[in-house]
């Protein structure tokens, strides 16, 4: 009886190994328990050299960067940064949050600045000794909106960024301040072999079909990674973490990240190149080559994903796409990579407490579920304000309006099938 369950649990293994080369994301047969390594498996089928390379990578990820050229490839830190290694925000390759309270520093988030800030693109809050960090990023409760969902007003609280001691003086009253999480990163290879026809076809800047949902590339109309789709692929988001995250230059990004006027910054950088090409290309190749978590299929899970796609959800997050170039021919990552208003509740705010930008990236779904088990945490959305995916959802305004109307509207069983589909993601 022993035997002929093992022999049974290994046919669904090699089955689901071998399926798994043609539906990446898509449910295997025999999925465990959600566990803190759901984001960091690579690629099926990845063996020999490349294993070998993504277990480099992983390295590279792991290690803690200091200041000044180290023979081991592990220097360069700063002169300013905000954290010394990638897995220091992308814990396990999984999702950062907010701090604990709002005077705590921040670990695994970023403040990105809008043009115009005398800092670059990144409030940088860490500096080597001797030069002054950037300053520091304070939240400020916002007063807590209300939502009503079956008669209860919902509290969706959230907060504002403010920046003391400043270093080069406060930014100009026009510059939007834009605290944004750590994503995780598993999948994220995957989505750079989107075809860019299917992105643009999908595309609707002007709403041309009248169904109130736009939907527009980002960065220099090629961007795909990021909360805000600014960057088009992996080794631009890499050379950029690299950079802005932690004050390492590569070959992509070769002048070191002090803004102009930090004479401290100046001086203590060292010029040069201070990542290996060898190096940064096995930074690249981990993150195309890891895995995004199989959902876990039960009743409830399939009957939420129809719950999903009835009420209109499906309409930015995109459930399926086929891929070029790569061994796995078809992902389910819910997202159109496209960027979508999602109305002033979700806007950057800037320096003045003026609105910003208020149009993010469809946020790919697939690991919404595993965020838990990762990083021990349940927060969503750029700035990881949401407490859950409820809170996620009621926060959805703008062209998500209607659709998140429709979640309010549901009957219980309709909508507790909607959140067991988006768990076992
Ligand atoms: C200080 C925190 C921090 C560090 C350190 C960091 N990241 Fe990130 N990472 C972020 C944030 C925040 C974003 C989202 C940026 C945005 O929206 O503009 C991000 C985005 C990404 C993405 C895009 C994911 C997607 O699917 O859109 C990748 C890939 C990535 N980081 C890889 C890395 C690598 C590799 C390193 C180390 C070289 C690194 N990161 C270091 C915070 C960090
Ligand atoms: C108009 C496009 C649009 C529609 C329709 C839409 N979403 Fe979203 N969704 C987004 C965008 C954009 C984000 C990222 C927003 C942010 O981070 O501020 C997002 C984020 C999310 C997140 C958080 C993901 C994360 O990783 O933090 C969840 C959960 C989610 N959506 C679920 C839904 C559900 C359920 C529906 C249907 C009721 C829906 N969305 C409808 C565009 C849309």
């Amino acid at each position: 009886m022993i035997g002929s369950r093992a022999a049974g649990s290994a046919a669904r293994l090699a089955l689901s190994i071998a399926g798994a080369g043609l539906l990446c994301g898509a449910v295997a047969a025999a999925e465990p328990d959600p566990s803190r390594d759901d984001f960091s498996r690579p690629l099926p089928g990845l063996e020999g050299e490349e294993l070998a390379g993504f277990a480099l990578g992983r390295a590279q990820f792991r290690t803690i960067r200091l200041s000044g050229a180290r023979a081991d490839g592990s220097g360069g830190l700063g002169p300013v940064f905000n954290r010394t290694s990638c897995s220091g925000c992308h814990v396990r390759n999984g999702r950062g949050r907010p701090p604990e309270s709002d005077a705590a520093p921040l670990t695994t988030m970023v403040i990105r600045l809008g043009p115009g800030s005398q800092y670059g693109g990144q409030l940088n809050d860490k500096a080597v000794p001797g030069v002054e960090p950037e300053g520091r990023a304070v939240f400020l409760p916002n007063p807590a909106v209300h939502v009503e969902l079956d008669g209860v007003a919902w509290p969706l609280p959230s907060a504002r960024v403010a920046i003391r001691k400043p270093a080069l003086g406060p930014p100009a009253p026009h510059v939007a301040l834009s605290p944004r999480v750590a994503p995780h990163v598993a999948g994220t290879g995957l989505l750079e072999r989107i075809p860019d026809a299917a992105l643009a076809a999908l595309a609707d800047p002007d709403d041309r079909d009248g169904d109130g949902i736009s939907g527009r590339r980002g960065g220099d109309g090629n961007g795909r990674l990021g909360w805000r789709a600014e960057l088009p692929g992996v080794e631009a988001q890499v050379a950029r973490a690299l950079h802005e995250d932690m004050g390492v230059t590569s070959s992509l990004q070769p002048s070191a990240n002090c803004a102009v006027g930090h004479d401290a910054c100046a001086v203590q950088a060292g010029g040069g190149i201070e990542i290996s090409d060898v190096a940064f290309q096995a930074l690249v190749a981990y993150v195309r080559n890891l895995a995004p978590p199989a959902p876990r299929a039960s009743p409830a899970a399939d009957a939420g994903s129809r719950v999903f796609d009835a009420i209109g959800c499906t309409a930015c997050h995109t459930a399926e796409w086929e891929l070029e170039g790569t061994p796995v021919r078809v992902i389910r990552p819910y997202t159109d990579l496209l960027l979508h208003d999602l109305g002033p509740g979700l806007a950057d705010r800037r320096v003045d407490g003026s609105l910003g930008n208020r149009e993010w990236r469809t946020a790919p779904l697939w690991g919404a579920g595993r965020i838990f088990a990762v990083n021990g945490h349940r927060r969503l959305l750029h700035d990881g304000r949401a407490r859950g995916f409820v809170e996620a959802i009621l926060w959805h305004g703008g062209e998500a309006a209607p659709a998140r109307d429709r979640f309010r509207g549901l009957e219980a069983a309709d909508r507790s099938a909607l959140l067991a589909f988006l768990a076992s993601l």
